[in-house]
């Protein structure tokens, strides 16, 4: 603002903009865990694209188009892309993996942890691969990984991928021995299973207790120096509490963002979705 008293002005905006850097330095000094605010401001979305290659494989003619689709998510804000190659490849496909991996700046392969999906993976080289538990009859995926059960075959996995230079994300459930073994097999993240919080009404003593379990994991899976991040059900109205862990780094979500496309548009769905986290 430059008028007659223009000096002024600029001595008026000179001690605000003072103002808001000590406040900010202040508040960081001596409110809040300085880490705690870096990895809130970098908490990062991860688009899953699944479920606009479902509606595509109901015609099996192209259409919506997938790279259409992935182009405006991250041009809309997302940070990572995620498709999910299913064994019976019931929505992504194999000429999709290639398609997106040719422009998709970060890009997160789920899959099981098997032969074929391990050498696609290897040629593929996405930016990281999320190991998740498949089985044919399931809707979506149910519950984490079983690392007790499984700790060689998914070590075994998680090696071979990491000496690629890929990054290893294991989606488990929030307790404490699973975390424990993600850590002990060695893998770079851990993805906590947000699906039972989900369920859970808004609000209710359910979700709290589901909360807590997922608050849990998440310190414990920081003290043992792992990336923790969530996926699962999130949704618009039930993001903010997962999104307040300010621990968590990476939410991935898919199927609320696709269904509130049919409302909005994708662009705002992903653009909204931001705007909570
Ligand atoms: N994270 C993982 C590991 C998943 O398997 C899924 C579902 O494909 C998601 C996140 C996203 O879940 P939703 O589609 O319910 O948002």
């Amino acid at each position: 603002m430059l008028s007659h008293n223009g000096g002024i002005s600029l001595v008026f905006w000179g001690k605000q903009a003072y103002h808001i850097i000590l406040y900010g330095l202040t508040t960081i000094l001596f409110t809040e865990n300085p880490k705690a605010i870096i990895m809130r401001l970098m908490k990062k979305l991860g688009v899953n694209v699944d479920h606009i290659a479902t509606l595509r494989e109901q015609r099996k003619e192209g259409n919506p188009s997938l790279v259409d689709a992935t182009k405006l998510a991250i041009d809309s804000g997302a940070d990572i892309i995620t498709i999910h190659l299913r064994e019976d490849r019931r929505h992504i496909q194999d000429a999709d993996l290639w398609d997106l991996i040719k422009f998709v700046p970060v890009l997160n392969l789920e899959m099981a942890a098997t032969e074929e999906m391990i050498g696609i993976a290897i040629d593929a080289k996405p930016t990281m691969v999320c190991l998740v538990p498949e089985k044919r009859e399931e809707l979506t995926t149910e519950g984490g990984l079983d690392l007790i059960s499984h700790r060689e075959l998914i070590g075994d996995a998680t090696k071979r991928l990491q000496a690629e230079g890929i990054q290893v994300s294991l989606f488990i459930d929030a307790e404490d021995e699973v975390v424990d073994a993600a850590k002990a097999i060695g893998a770079d993240i851990i993805e906590l299973h947000t699906g039972s919080y989900a369920r859970a009404r808004v609000g209710s003593p359910e979700q709290d207790t589901e909360l807590a379990r997922i608050q849990t994991a998440t310190q414990r899976g920081v003290v043992a120096g792992l990336q923790v991040n969530a996926g699962h059900g999130l949704r618009q109205d039930n993001v903010g509490r997962i999104a307040g862990i300010s621990e968590v780094s990476d939410l991935h979500i898919g199927h609320s963002l696709v269904a509130d496309a049919l409302f909005v548009g994708l662009g705002d769905a992903i653009r909204q979705m931001k705007a909570l986290i």
